[in-house]
């Protein structure tokens, strides 16, 4: 099954559902990238955000409270069906939608803000990862802002990790899905650069050795008590000091990118989308409980 298919996507959060993975590890993941949007989100309430998958939320509480804080209208949506009604079902009232991040059924200029936390690190080719950045600069509107993270090929973990068998390293759980092509931090910078995006600001988080710490965490939350799993999720987020570091981009498993869209700028599809959706999502977002069904199923159905 392709990485990028849906029904991939489908069957790793059924499982992960099933069997209730990694909880203890989901919670420092969220932990840091809440810190970051923290640091890095606009101070003043945005009108339109938009989010890029919705692995977050359907595996652990997320980052969309926090989000939905920073803007009167939070959209959601993941390339998964089974991902995005996952979601529903833990929070209801949430506007979500499935929808491709390389193909996005929105008009131009559609968002204020957009979060993309590990979401371009899951294609098969750098290809992919241009395109979709380019599709999120067509939909942020000039002067808007883009906070994006990525697997970070300058960490050697993460390095090592791409170029073994996938199957070899799934076979040995020694990942939970399959990773995608990635890059190093000054590649995407270019990238976003080539989007017609201006990087302002460029880091790297998630300090701790991955591996072991989801492989303790793993075995904490089934032996020992709330304590002491609380202890080991304070020692976790000491290593987020490494940042500080000059070796960050050696130490830290993503890399994080602050980019606004250069007014004037209007994307590079920026003639290709059609004035109805762009409409229908005007719709959606201002006026969620009425028209999301109808509006919904008219994104996710179309392909
Ligand atoms: C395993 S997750 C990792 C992301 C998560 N935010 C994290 O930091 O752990 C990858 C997510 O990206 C979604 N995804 C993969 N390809 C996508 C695409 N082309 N468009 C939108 N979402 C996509 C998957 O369905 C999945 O929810």
């Amino acid at each position: 099954m392709s990485l990028t298919s849906r029904k991939y996507w489908d069957s790793v959060v059924a499982k992960w559902s099933a069997t209730r993975q990694q909880e203890l590890w989901r919670q420092h993941s969220d932990v840091v990238n809440g810190q970051l949007l923290r640091r890095w989100l606009p101070e003043d309430r945005v009108a339109r955000l938009l989010k890029t998958d919705l692995f977050d939320e359907a595996v652990s509480n997320g980052l969309y409270s926090l989000l939905a804080k920073h803007a009167d209208h939070f959209l959601g949506i993941d390339l998964s069906p089974g991902i995005v009604a996952a979601v529903k079902l833990r929070v209801p009232g949430l506007t979500l939608c499935a929808a491709d991040v390389r193909d996005l059924p929105f008009g131009d200029a559609s968002f204020d803000v957009i979060v993309s936390i590990s979401t371009l690190d899951h294609f098969d080719s750098v290809r992919e990862i241009q395109t979709a950045l380019q599709e999120l600069s067509r939909v942020l509107r000039p002067g808007g802002q883009l906070l994006i993270t990525l697997d970070n090929l300058s960490h050697p973990v993460v390095w090592l990790r791409n170029i073994l068998p996938q199957r070899l390293l799934l076979g040995l759980r020694l990942v939970p899905y399959r990773a995608g092509t990635t890059c190093g931090p000054r590649t995407l910078e270019t990238y976003c650069r080539d989007a017609g995006l201006e990087v302002l600001r460029m880091t790297a988080i998630l300090h701790c050795p991955r591996a072991l710490a989801v492989a303790c965490a793993y075995l904490l939350e089934r032996f020992t008590t709330r304590r002491t799993q609380s202890r080991y999720l304070n020692a976790l987020l000491s290593f987020e000091r490494l940042e500080a570091c000059p070796s960050r981009f050696r130490t830290g498993h993503y890399t994080a990118i602050l980019a606004t869209k250069r007014p004037g700028q209007t994307g590079s599809n920026a003639c290709s989308r059609s004035t109805l959706k762009s409409a229908a999502i005007q719709e959606t977002l201002t006026n969620p409980n009425k028209l999301r069904s109808k509006t919904l199923n008219k994104l996710t159905c179309r392909e």
